[in-house]
């Protein structure tokens, strides 16, 4: 039976869903996803680094091995395996990580949620890099922080100044690896630092390190985590190392946090996918990253010089930009009269496109930045976006 004439519903929102908002980005990307484009603008990590076959084949095994665990529901903290395997590569730097401080999520953005809903109160203080990554922004914002922007400089964050505003938060949000958006790393002295603030003030340090493996020259630097794992909140996440659409993720914490973090995944999903999580570890428990992570960081750092030595040849003195040590990411800052997001309009006019800055500042924007990625667009297509933008930034300066 259908229901005639009902009353048409005024949706009332939640106060939380009200202040909701699509990323800056995902609108952005809908415009260049466009062919014609050249776009420096997405955070996708390259299909050509995807093991189609690899996963295929672990695919299959899995379901004809295990099928009828694999289809199964699973357990909340994730497959036993898995967690186990995740444990030994982060116990690292003399720090022991064991498995039931593990809990698998559905991609490391869940692990933002989850830590948010468990830890964020209404209008508690929240420190965040200075800018930041939009999409936690994006998770905690739901709980209804109020973000205080830690200062920063080319190394990431300043010890003094998180020392100086960080009473009463309730934690601290950094990624110290190649940095989303701006692709730095902090140096060991540095991360050394702000763990000891953050170990000396008691506040929880959520370190983010999705791009980690991803260094270009040399061996990863310790993890926050390995420094003082009885302080830090760590996510990680197979999106940039194998795939992103499995959406596998996962959060480590000490024993009083994680078994919190698994009520609320619980409430919110009962688990993260069974067959993705065997699939994953059948792909990975034999040595697999030892040769494709290597080839991921060669493809990454040979786009990255090519744009590097673009933008050495086109862009004007005026703009200043960094030199990544591994990662996806170029941060530009423009002479600050210009506004990156006007120069979008233009540049898509012109058939490139990037992220402007503003939107990865929790407080104060500073509209004179943007993110470049490199890791989608190959070579010769760089040096042709990178002309072309630079053409646009340089007329701007005339
Ligand atoms: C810094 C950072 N954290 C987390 C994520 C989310 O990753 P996942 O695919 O694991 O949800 C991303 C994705 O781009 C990211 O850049």
């Amino acid at each position: 039976m259908k229901i005639e004439h009902p009353t048409p519903i005024t949706w009332r929102f939640a106060k939380r869903a009200e202040q909701l908002q699509s990323s800056a980005i995902r609108e952005i990307l809908k415009i260049t996803m466009r062919p014609e484009i050249i776009s420096f603008a997405g955070g996708l990590p390259s299909p050509a680094t995807f093991p189609v076959e690899h996963m295929q084949a672990a695919f299959n095994t899995v379901l004809s091995r295990q099928g009828k665990v694999a289809l199964q529901y699973g357990t909340t903290d994730g497959y036993a395996p898995l967690r186990e395997w995740i444990a030994q590569s982060l116990s690292t730097n003399g720090a022991t990580i064991s498995a039931d401080q593990v809990m698998m999520v559905s991609g490391s953005q869940q692990a933002a949620d989850l830590v948010g809903k468990v830890l964020i109160e209404e209008r508690s203080k929240v420190l965040v890099e200075t800018p930041s990554y939009l999409g936690a922004l994006q998770a905690f914002s739901i709980y209804q922080p109020e973000f205080a922007s830690v200062p920063t400089d080319d190394h990431g964050l300043l010890p003094d100044a998180l020392a100086s505003i960080a009473d009463g938060a309730r934690l601290l949000y950094a990624q110290p690896n190649f940095q989303n958006p701006t692709g730095r790393t902090m140096p060991l002295e540095r991360r050394t630092a702000v763990v000891d603030v953050c170990a000396r003030l008691g506040l929880p340090l959520v370190e983010d390190n999705p791009y980690g493996a991803l260094s270009y020259r040399n061996e990863p630097l310790p993890t926050m985590l390995s420094m003082n794992p009885q302080g830090v909140v760590y996510m990680g996440s197979f999106s940039k190392v194998l795939t992103p659409g499995i959406r596998l993720g996962y959060v480590v914490a000490p024993h009083g946090l994680i078994r919190k973090l698994e009520q609320a995944k619980q409430a919110a999903d009962l688990h993260t996918s069974q067959l993705t999580q065997m699939v994953v570890y059948e792909a990975i428990k034999d040595g697999f990253f030892d040769t494709h992570i290597p080839a991921i960081r060669s493809l990454y750092a040979n786009q990255c010089q090519a744009m590097l030595d673009a933008m050495d040849e086109f862009f004007p003195a005026q703009a200043k930009w960094n030199r990544p040590e591994g990662g996806m990411f170029i941060w530009v800052t423009l002479p600050e009269h210009l506004d990156a997001k006007q120069l979008l309009e233009e540049a898509i006019a012109q058939h490139v496109a990037f992220v402007p800055g503003a939107p990865f500042y929790a407080n104060e924007p500073e509209k004179n930045t943007l993110r470049l990625s490199f890791v989608t667009v190959p070579p010769e297509k760089i040096r042709e976006g990178i002309a072309k933008l630079g053409k646009l930034i340089a007329d701007k300066l005339k």
